[in-house]
């Protein structure tokens, strides 16, 4: 059995779209932990209500961002893990950090990388006139938003869409990939050379 910890910021979406696959397709993998960097993220009720273990460790006790880094990493490797996995965890995190996780860290991000790496990418694909926006899956490297991409996702702008509304629909589309690419990873089928990741049974990486 694979073990995965799950690091979030918020409401967790992604966290509880993954465990609930996890459970339901009987995944050689179990999700042994959820941790925050903040203690109101509203995820851990309900991880903690499904009986996995949950922390925090929030960046606002830490005196520098390599402190808190640490302190992170010493509690994820508590839980032995074959992978983590940032499911909106919205704290950069160092380059120390991401050499520790290497090959077994993996992001979602809510654009089309390497489109709009950072924030508010829904609202600048809109004032850059996308016709299509979307979410990507990906091995997390010392630079932000970047690395190589696992799955994609796309979302057609339609006429009168707003931020919210094209984050509602990119969302949907990440409670899909997401926990694709976590299952992949978990039964083996991911290589990764010269920074593409290749799935070895030759499924489609993308979501249209
Ligand atoms: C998701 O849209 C995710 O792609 C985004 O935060 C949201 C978290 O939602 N992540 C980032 O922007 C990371 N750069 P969730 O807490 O409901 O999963």
């Amino acid at each position: 059995m694979k073990r995965i910890v799950i690091l979030i910021s918020g409401r967790g979406s992604n966290m509880e779209a993954i465990v609930q696959r996890c459970a339901e397709q009987g995944w050689p993998a179990q999700v042994v932990a959820v941790i925050a960097n903040r203690p109101q993220a509203g995820g851990l009720a309900w991880a903690a209500a499904q009986g996995i273990a949950t922390a925090v460790v929030d960046h606002k006790t830490h005196a520098s961002r390599e402190a808190f880094d640490d302190a992170l990493a010493e509690v994820i490797e508590t839980h032995r893990p074959d992978l983590v996995v940032l499911a909106g965890f919205m704290r950069v995190l160092g380059t120390r950090f991401v050499q520790r996780f290497a090959s077994r860290l993996l992001n979602i991000h809510p654009s089309l990388l390497p489109a709009f790496p950072g924030l508010h990418t829904h609202r600048r694909a809109l004032e850059a006139g996308c016709k299509a926006v979307g979410a990507t899956v990906h091995f997390v490297t010392p630079e932000l938003d970047h690395g190589p991409i696992v799955m994609q996702s796309v979302v057609p702008v339609r006429p009168g869409d707003d931020e919210h509304s094209l984050a509602a629909r990119v969302l949907a589309t990440e409670h899909v990939i997401y926990p694709q690419a976590v299952h992949w990873f978990v039964e083996d089928k991911l290589k990764v050379a010269d920074g593409i990741v290749t799935q070895t049974d030759g499924a489609s990486q993308v979501l249209l």
